[in-house]
């Protein structure tokens, strides 16, 4: 049986949201006004329930005028030691590439994708669920084409998906991986041919419904048995994952949701 990446994670990389604000909208969600102190109790919250599963939490300085750093998630993709560097659609985000660059070289990572033409943007549209099965977005954001070059990174199978609604512009909008045979998902951000592709590998998803996907339900990040989501979970989704051993933990993630992001966006696997 393949080993689920909610297992094995002992590591990840989050950004404190000292600069984090809304200044520019490069999604559908994007707008109104951060409550800075707010956001940094949501973030301590969030960092709190990731500690509580083993997971130990590197920090990565937050830089002025890079208001979205705090989204370290699409910063790149990781596989063992090995990194493929995101390149961001939006010139608003290209600023935080360096920084990132610099982390994972101080880090010690392999650097792959320093110089490439399409656009890709990291953790934001790739998952893996288990080591060797990389979900792998592209739409709103990330170049279909940049997945024939991530391959290099490591042995897996690259899953294809293609996603066809505009506010659901990121892959980690409306997937979260649940272990290695299910996951959150919202079956109508996907084209056809994905969702199918979805049900077969994925035997035990969970499909969310309309109010769960609006409240960002499926930016949420599974570690061990435990389902870290942004408040909105409804009773029969926690029967669902119950049913499949795992528990539910919401965390409020109200002033990061006006940037388009939650619980997914904020972190890094490492
Ligand atoms: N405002 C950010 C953007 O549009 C939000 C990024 C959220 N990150 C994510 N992994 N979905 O780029």
């Amino acid at each position: 049986m393949k080993k689920a990446v909610s297992d094995l994670i002992q590591k990840v990389l989050m950004v404190p949201p000292k600069h984090f604000t809304v200044e520019y909208a490069i999604n559908p969600w994007m707008g109104g006004k951060v409550d800075q102190p707010k956001a940094q109790q949501q973030w301590d919250t969030l960092k709190e329930a990731i500690e509580k599963q083993g997971v130990k939490v590197l920090t990565l300085d937050p830089v002025k005028g890079l208001p979205d750093m705090v989204f370290v998630c699409n910063s790149g993709i990781i596989h063992d030691k090995n990194v493929y560097l995101s390149k961001f659609r939006h010139p608003e985000r290209s600023g935080e590439e360096k920084h990132y660059l610099e982390w994972f070289k101080s880090n010690n990572y392999k650097i792959h994708g320093d110089n490439y033409s399409e656009y890709f943007e990291g953790g934001g549209d790739a998952c893996f669920s288990d080591y060797k099965t990389l979900w792998a977005g592209y739409g709103a954001r990330s170049n279909k084409s940049v997945y024939e070059k991530v391959k290099e990174i490591g042995d897996f199978t690259t899953v294809i998906c293609d996603l066809v609604d505009p506010k659901f512009y990121h892959l980690d909008t409306c997937f979260c991986p649940v272990g290695a045979t299910s996951a959150l998902w919202y079956p109508s951000a996907f084209s056809d041919a994905t969702q199918k592709e979805i049900r077969s590998r994925l035997p035990d998803a969970i499909e969310v419904d309309d109010k769960e996907a609006a409240a960002f339900v499926c930016n949420a990040i599974t570690i061990r048995k435990d389902v870290i989501s942004p408040i909105g979970v409804s009773e029969k989704t926690k029967q669902a994952l119950s049913k499949l051993g795992y528990t539910v933990t919401e965390v409020d993630m109200s002033e990061f949701m006006k940037s388009g992001g939650a619980c997914q966006c904020l972190v890094l696997k490492l």
